[in-house]
């Protein structure tokens, strides 16, 4: 039988290797260490409250450590990391989320297979590193996929096949000039985010589904005349800060009633295009907009036709509020918000 004193020397003892062990990988030590700690990495936190859960983040890692195969989330996000090696999550087949934002990721250094026995896969975040390419062979069970604020100048035709449980794509803050039809059969896609790149027109092809188009700070200068015939669902389209004319946009192109969000501001229109009376909020400030034309938002008016508009913009134009006929009190009577 050994005494309480012998027991708290062991404990003791054990205590200082563990903290000698922690302090020399630069790990956080938990007073609620206990057997489940042992099947984790020593660079981690894998705390008992958490089973599935495995902390890595802001801890200086160059490398991702070995993921065990009970290991369902792992956050990986803020390190030094910049690349993936062969066989980490091979073990880790339930893994359902993988969070490797703000590191210094690159394409050559992922391995080819690095995600693809990831069957449960359904959160992927690659955003804030230095990627070139999406990584091949994503598992198809992804939802959300991103990979913004990345060096991704092109995307191969194949890249996203088969991603048919895909609802959220972010790819912001790339290089890409033109995503040719690389989105075509992403049958569940509902939002695609594509700010921040290089485009010169609309990626072709893109899911019928999609609910929310976000593509401002491009170079875009026309909007595709059946667009909305094709895309029918689409609710919020921001195209601010891109080199859209009058001339890029076809004849009621917007008087589409689902719209309810239409951002077209810091671009080059001299006119206040057609809009559904269905839509809410209109954002046209810093174009060249020289008249105030009721007809774009109510094309007979009277009693019971009326436009839904709350929000419109209309600063740094070339308008001012005397431009604006009496009539609109009865056009736009729900507008809360007008600037001018
Ligand atoms: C991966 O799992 C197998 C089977 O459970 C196990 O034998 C092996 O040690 C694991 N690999 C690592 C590096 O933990
Ligand atoms: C897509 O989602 C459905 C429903 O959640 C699921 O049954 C199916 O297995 C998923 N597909 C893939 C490839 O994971
Ligand atoms: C917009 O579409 C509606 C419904 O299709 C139609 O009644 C209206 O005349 C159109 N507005 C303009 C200005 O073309
Ligand atoms: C005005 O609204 C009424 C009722 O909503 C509708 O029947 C009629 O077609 C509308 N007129 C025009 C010109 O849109």
């Amino acid at each position: 039988n050994i005494s309480d004193y012998q027991r708290l020397h062991i404990w003791v003892k054990v205590m200082n290797h563990f903290q000698w062990l922690s302090h020399l990988r630069g790990r956080r030590w938990h007073i609620g260490w206990q057997a489940e700690d042992v099947d984790c990495p020593l660079e981690c936190d894998c705390p008992s409250a958490y089973p599935t859960a495995m902390y890595c983040h802001s801890r200086n890692l160059q490398h991702v450590p070995f993921v065990p195969s009970h290991i369902k989330y792992v956050y990986l996000q803020s390190n030094q990391i910049t690349g993936i090696q062969h066989g980490v999550f091979d073990n880790a087949t339930s893994l359902v989320w993988v969070v490797l934002f703000h590191n210094q990721l690159k394409s050559d250094k992922i391995g080819l297979n690095v995600f693809s026995k990831l069957k449960s896969l359904d959160r992927l975040f690659l955003d804030h590193n230095e990627l070139t390419q999406v990584p091949p062979n994503l598992p198809k069970s992804i939802t959300d996929l991103r990979l913004g604020h990345n060096k991704i100048s092109k995307i191969l035709p194949n890249t996203f096949e088969g991603m048919l449980n895909l609802t959220t794509l972010q790819l912001q803050a790339n290089a890409i000039e033109d995503a040719g039809g690389v989105f075509k059969g992403l049958k569940s896609l509902t939002m695609l985010d594509m700010r921040k790149n290089q485009l010169r027109k609309f990626p072709d092809n893109l899911p019928e589904r999609l609910q929310q188009l976000y593509l401002e700070f491009n170079n875009i200068e026309s909007v595709p005349a059946n667009f909305f015939n094709m895309h029918p669902k689409l609710q919020f389209l921001r195209l601010a800060q891109n080199k859209l004319t009058d001339k890029g946009l076809p004849a009621s192109v917007f008087n589409v009633s689902r719209l309810v969000e239409l951002d077209l501001s810091f671009n080059k229109l001299e006119k206040i295009p057609v809009v559904s009376r269905d839509l809410e909020n209109l954002y046209l400030q810093a174009n060249k907009i020289k008249e105030f034309s009721l007809s774009s938002f109510c094309s007979t008016i009277d009693m019971t036709n009326y436009s839904k508009l709350r929000m419109l913009r209309l600063d740094a134009n070339e308008i001012t509020a005397k431009d604006i006929p009496a009539e609109a009190a009865y056009c736009l009577r729900h507008l809360a918000y007008i600037d001018l």
